[in-house]
């Protein structure tokens, strides 16, 4: 079952017209979902998204509600999305990013570093890329590359190494043989510290699902959507997804663009966005003791002026 993160400081925040239309990017055990239509009204609507057809599955057969609209997609496709229901503007959307334990745990999905299946790592099952494919199918240079920029593994050239040594023998078909590799490919103060392999393989999941891109796409797309007072809420879980966020969210909220010597503003610049809170909001110790998967999650908030 998956723990929702940030909960109630996330719905707080979102819901701003109980009889208001809402946006779930990423549906996932519907956690989320819950206590947004348990704070809004009978007639308020929630579209909610996830490209996860088994998720999209498991989350309907618990959570139907006539006022929920569950679609089957990729969310940096939300403004068409929305186009195609014939809604322009919303009243808020959250984005809880990253994969579900129930993603995490089902052991034919190969997200775990700690469950032996095939190389897969695919939220969306009918895409072709498949974390197979990118251990015995890339070279080299572009393995270490995705290691380093999505995992920021400072070991990242020794194991793309190991990986094309292992694989001249034979395919390399399992997140465990994957583990293995790893493991011998790092020093051993490394293994001894947090789990070798951990770094590794949220890379190949941010590139096998293209995170990082779909995050950069909905974002603005998010802005359009939004209504005047209405809000947007991210939970992230780790630095490459925050830095994309704080970003976006200070660029969009930034007064006025003229170079601070300039003695009178000529910009004009009117920001489209504003924070809600200055910093990011973390969850208390208690939460991070009862989840431990809170422990890195930021939730940043920002509402359409
Ligand atoms: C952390 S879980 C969300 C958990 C949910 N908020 C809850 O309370 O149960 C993230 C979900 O977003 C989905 N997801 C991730 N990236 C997506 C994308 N680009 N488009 C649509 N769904 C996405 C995943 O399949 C996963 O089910």
């Amino acid at each position: 079952m998956h723990q929702p993160v940030l909960l109630q400081e996330t719905i707080e925040n979102l819901i701003t017209d109980t009889h208001g239309k809402y946006v779930d990017c990423t549906l996932g055990g519907g956690g989320h979902l819950a206590l947004l239509l348990a704070g809004l009204a009978a007639d308020a609507t929630v579209i909610a998204i996830d490209k996860d057809a088994d998720t999209l599955k498991n989350t309907r057969l618990r959570l139907s509600a006539c006022n929920v609209i569950l679609v089957e997609s990729d969310f940096r496709y939300l403004n068409k999305l929305l186009g195609d229901l014939g809604i322009s503007r919303v009243d808020g959307i959250v984005l809880d990013l990253g994969v579900s334990s129930f993603q995490l745990d089902d052991s034919e999905r190969g997200f775990s570093f700690h469950k032996d299946a095939r190389l897969d790592m695919r939220m969306n099952r009918g895409q072709k890329l498949t974390a197979w494919e990118i251990i015995n199918r890339w070279g080299e240079e572009e393995i270490t590359r995705i290691l380093y920029d999505y995992g920021e593994e400072s070991y990242a050239r020794r194991i793309s190494k190991a990986i094309v040594k292992y694989r001249s023998q034979g395919e390399i078909n399992t997140t465990l043989e994957l583990t293995e590799i790893i493991q011998t490919a790092v020093p051993a103060r490394y293994r001894r510290e947090k789990h070798p392999a951990r770094k590794s393989f949220q890379a190949l999941r941010i590139a096998v699902n293209e995170e990082l891109e779909a995050l950069r796409e909905v974002l603005p797309q998010a802005v359009t959507a939004l209504k005047a007072g209405g809000r947007l809420c991210v939970i992230s879980f780790h630095s490459l997804e925050d830095r994309i966020v704080k970003k976006f969210l200070q660029d969009q909220s930034r007064q006025c663009t003229c170079p601070p010597d300039f003695p009178v503003c000529i910009c004009g610049c009117r920001p489209p966005l504003k924070l809600v809170h200055r910093k990011p909001i973390l969850p208390t110790e208690e939460e991070i003791a009862a989840n431990p998967r809170a422990r890195s999650a930021k939730l940043r908030v920002a509402e359409r002026i």
